[in-house]
Order: C-alpha cells, then structure tokens, then sequence
C-alpha cells in the first residue's frame, strides 16, 4: 500500500512531536521535527553573536548551516554540521528567541524547501505550525492539535520536572502564550488551522488517546484510497 504524508500542527506544547514520534514508530514512517530546524537556526544565529533582528545577517548562516538528524536508542538526535545539539535547542535562550527568526523570510523559504525534500515520497509524519498551510499542503491526513494553555503549561512543567528543571508556572504559561501570539500572527505562514485538517482538542487526552485518535483518521483516509 502506497504510503501517505501526515501533518500535525498546533501551537507549543499541544503534544505535536510527542504523539507524531510514536504515530511515525507505529506506522514505519519517518518523522521529521520541523520545529526543531527553526530552533536550530536560532542556536547558530546566537552562537554567531547575529542580530537577530537582522535577517539579513541571519541569512548569510543558512547555507552554511546543515540540519541533519540521526535516530539512535536514546531517541533523534540533531546535529548542525557535525555539532550534536539536541539538548542546546531546547534551552531558554533559544525557546525565547525562536519565534522571531521563525518568522523571518529567507528563513521560512529556505527551510520549507529542505522540509519538502524530506516530504517527497510520502510515509512521512511532520509536525510544525504551517505543515498543513505551506509545507505539505496535500498531505492526506492533517491534523490542528490544541489544548488549554493551562494544560500545555502543566505539560510543560511536568516534563522540567522529570528533566531535573526548576520553572515557575506562571513563567512557563507566559512564554508559551507569548510563542503563541507570536507564531499566530506573522506576516508568513502565521500558525492557523488548515481547512482541510481535523481539530483535536486534547485538553484531558492521555497521549495513547490521542495517538488512537489520529490513527482513525489515518484509517479513514487510508480505506478511501483502497
Ligand atoms: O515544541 P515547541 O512547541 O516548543 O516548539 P517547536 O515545535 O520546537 O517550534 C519552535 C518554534 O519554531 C515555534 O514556536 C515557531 O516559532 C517555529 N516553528 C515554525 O515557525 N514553523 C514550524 N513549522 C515549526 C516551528
Ligand atoms: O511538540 P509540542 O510542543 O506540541 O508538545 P510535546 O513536546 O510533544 O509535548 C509536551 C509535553 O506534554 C510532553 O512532556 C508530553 O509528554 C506531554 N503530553 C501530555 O502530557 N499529554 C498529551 N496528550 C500530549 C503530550
């Protein structure tokens, strides 16, 4: 059976690279965290001292700027050029600034096209916030998952905390609405739900509940194909 593509968007902490890693797992396709390519370009932009208010400055990076990422026990590991910087991605400096860079021009266009290069075969689970919209706007499956901000805040905490993270609450719930407002109203590619995708509001959903859920659409689309 041909493989399809599927798009899972939201805004931060909604359980997007959470639930698409275990759907990719199930279903022997690949995953690719695109969030995790803004977020490196950040790490490069502030590691090379950028203004990150320069996009001019912070797309002379982009070609020298490889994303590549490698599956291993422990999980995908990211890698710029031959740097491993998995966990330096997710640390605050970058978390605070990504947003910004996201929503620049050349930086959109250039990673949407090595992200549709990823795409092209299909059997492929991408997660963002313009998969649907601008990446893969013929995906088979897309789906817009949400959830309180409160919730996405504890979900958030819960996981500092299992990673030996001291967060305030407040702090926490304030950066995700912040990433939020920012990410929904750029001028590119803002984070909006596709037309054609299916809204999931996974406010209480375990993640097994949610991955099953995703999975009958995926099973519906796939019995329209036979
Ligand atoms: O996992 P989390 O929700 O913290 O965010 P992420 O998926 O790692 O994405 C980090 C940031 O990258 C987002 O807040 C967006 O600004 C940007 N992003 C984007 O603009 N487009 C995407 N397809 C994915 C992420
Ligand atoms: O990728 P995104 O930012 O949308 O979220 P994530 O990193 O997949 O999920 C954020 C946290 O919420 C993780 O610690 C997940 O284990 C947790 N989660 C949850 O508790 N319940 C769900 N239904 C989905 C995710």
């Amino acid at each position: 059976m041909s493989k399809i593509s599927i798009a899972i968007d939201g805004p931060a902490s909604a359980g997007k690279s959470t639930v698409a890693k275990i759907l990719a797992k199930d279903l022997g396709y690949i995953y690719l965290d695109t969030g995790a390519m803004y977020r490196a370009i950040t790490y490069a932009a502030l590691k090379s001292n950028c203004d990150l208010a320069s996009e001019e400055a912070i797309a002379k990076l982009l070609p020298t700027t490889m994303i590549t990422f490698k599956q291993t026990e422990q999980g995908q590991l990211v890698f710029i050029n031959d740097e491993d910087v998995t966990e330096a991605i997710r640390k605050p400096d970058v978390t605070n600034a990504v947003s910004q860079v996201a929503a620049q021009a050349a930086v959109r266009t250039d990673l949407v096209r090595r992200q549709r290069a990823f795409g092209e075969e299909g059997g492929i689970v991408m997660d963002g916030r313009d998969i649907g919209t601008a990446v893969l706007p013929n995906a088979e499956v897309k789906i817009f998952l949400v959830a309180s901000v409160v919730e996405r805040a504890e979900r958030r905490y819960k996981e500092n905390i299992e990673n030996g993270i001291e967060t305030d609450f407040e702090t926490l719930k304030k950066e995700i609405e912040d990433r939020d407002y920012k990410d929904t109203t750029r001028k590119i590619s803002p984070l909006v739900q596709a037309e054609d995708a299916v809204k999931i509001d996974t406010t209480g959903m375990g993640i097994a509940e949610v991955v099953s859920a995703i999975k009958d659409q995926v099973t519906l689309k796939m019995d329209k194909k036979r």
